[in-house]
């Protein structure tokens, strides 16, 4: 295992009926606004069990964060920071408006020039300034709730990326389980499959002596299995699936599967290309690159793949030989499970071209990825060809 440290400073507060204990953990004379999104909060009742419980409290409010949250909205939320002397920041969504109100915290107290500086030229770890976030969760996917990322689009130069900072950890996350009641099934699929991605790319490495971090990471990736059914079931939705859906999520980005063990995340940089040039949802351009990427890599990545398969995808009676590639075949067949495609044809997109679209746009970034950091741009390519 290698060397770490592990620091994590957010409070959860979770169950049903959580949302009115924000009245308690935002300072009584801050002046707050709260972020959201397109609008599902005023539709599913969470905007008004928030606006009840800050009726004491200064609050002003700025909607329209969209999926993949652009630089350009944020940077309005950023002058509204400024003109009414913001002090507090509460995001009520997924991780679209929980990543912008990061970038938002430290936009506001950013001296250069070009607040996308932080996020194009990776300076979050410079970064001494942010105002103090709360959270109120709504979709289950990113662990942004509980970490130290942000990832941020940028529609008028067609890039996404991301930073990441102490400094934006949430104070606070409320997670109720009963706001998924109102997801489609589409984002719960996604965010099943997010969070299944985010454990596989700290878990499916090389091994490292690391039994804790593997032993936890399988049993979140056992957990999914376990709940997926029933966590997509809507008539009516199921509490208990529910509950563990929102935790594991949280659970799969939070740092601490990810310490002392090589980590990929080729598969979430190939993924942002995707998101940045044909719009795919973030979990969609996970699972059209993931098990073409294995595949890819399945030499590299044999042992860890071998435990995997043994350990958590029941592949234990075929010949050793072959477990490999049925281990990447029940991957893909668990994501299909979910109604989730995994090649780029399925969008009616053509790999080849998408291959070199993509190449030229990770080649601008000078991408280079993987847990022995040997992904680039052309390898991108390649992975990308097998998607069909
Ligand atoms: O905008 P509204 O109207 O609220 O609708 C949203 C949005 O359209 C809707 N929604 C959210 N909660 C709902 C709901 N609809 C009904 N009922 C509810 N309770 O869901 C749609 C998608 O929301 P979004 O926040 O975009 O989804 P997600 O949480 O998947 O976030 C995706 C973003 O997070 C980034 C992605 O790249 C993408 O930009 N990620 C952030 C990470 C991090 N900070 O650690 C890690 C991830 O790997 C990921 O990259
Ligand atoms: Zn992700």
């Amino acid at each position: 295992m290698n060397n770490f440290q592990f620091y994590n400073p957010t409070r959860i507060v979770f169950g049903d009926g959580s949302i009115a204990k924000i009245k308690k953990l935002i300072p009584r004379k801050a002046r707050v606004l709260m972020l959201y999104g397109g609008g599902s909060i005023k539709k599913n009742g969470v905007y008004l069990q928030v606006a009840d419980a800050l009726r004491k409290h200064d609050l002003f409010e700025f909607g329209g964060i969209e999926p993949n949250p652009d630089y350009a909205t944020l940077m309005k939320a950023v002058k509204m920071v400024k003109k009414n002397k913001i002090d507090f920041l509460l995001a009520v969504g997924g991780g679209s408006v929980i990543d912008g109100a990061k970038f938002i915290a430290v936009a506001a107290h950013y001296q250069g020039e070009d607040p996308w500086d932080i996020v194009s030229q990776g300076l979050g770890s410079i970064i001494k300034k942010a105002l103090p976030i709360g959270v109120v969760l709504t979709l289950p996917a990113t662990g942004s709730e509980m970490n130290r990322n942000s990832v941020i689009s940028h529609r008028e130069k067609g890039e996404k990326a991301s930073f990441g900072s102490e400094k934006v950890f949430p104070k606070f996350s409320v997670l109720d389980p009963k706001v998924t009641y109102s997801l489609p099934k589409e984002q719960i699929r996604n965010g099943l499959v997010d969070a299944y991605v985010h454990i596989l790319e700290q878990y499916l490495t090389y091994p490292i002596g690391a039994e804790v971090q593997d032993r936890q990471a399988e049993g979140l990736l056992l957990a999914i299995h376990d709940i997926a059914e029933r966590a997509l079931q809507t008539d009516p939705p199921d509490y208990v699936a529910r509950s563990n859906y929102m935790w594991v999520c949280t659970n799969a980005l939070n740092h601490l599967i990810g310490v002392g063990v090589p980590q990929d995340w080729s598969t979430h940089g190939i993924g942002h290309s995707l998101t940045a040039l044909y719009g795919l949802a973030h979990a969609e351009s996970l699972a059209v690159v993931l098990p073409w990427l294995l595949w890819y890599k399945r030499e590299q990545k044999q042992e860890k793949l071998l435990q995997l398969g043994y350990r958590v995808l029941d592949q234990k009676s075929q010949k050793y030989s072959e477990r490999v590639d049925q281990t990447i075949e029940a991957l893909a067949a668990f994501f299909h499970s979910l109604g989730m495609p995994t090649t780029l044809t399925a969008y009616g997109l053509d790999p080849d071209k998408v291959a070199e679209e993509v190449r030229e746009h990770l080649e601008r970034q000078d991408f280079v990825r993987g847990e022995h950091r040997d992904i680039t741009a052309a390898d991108a390519a390649e992975i990308l060809r097998l998607s069909r």
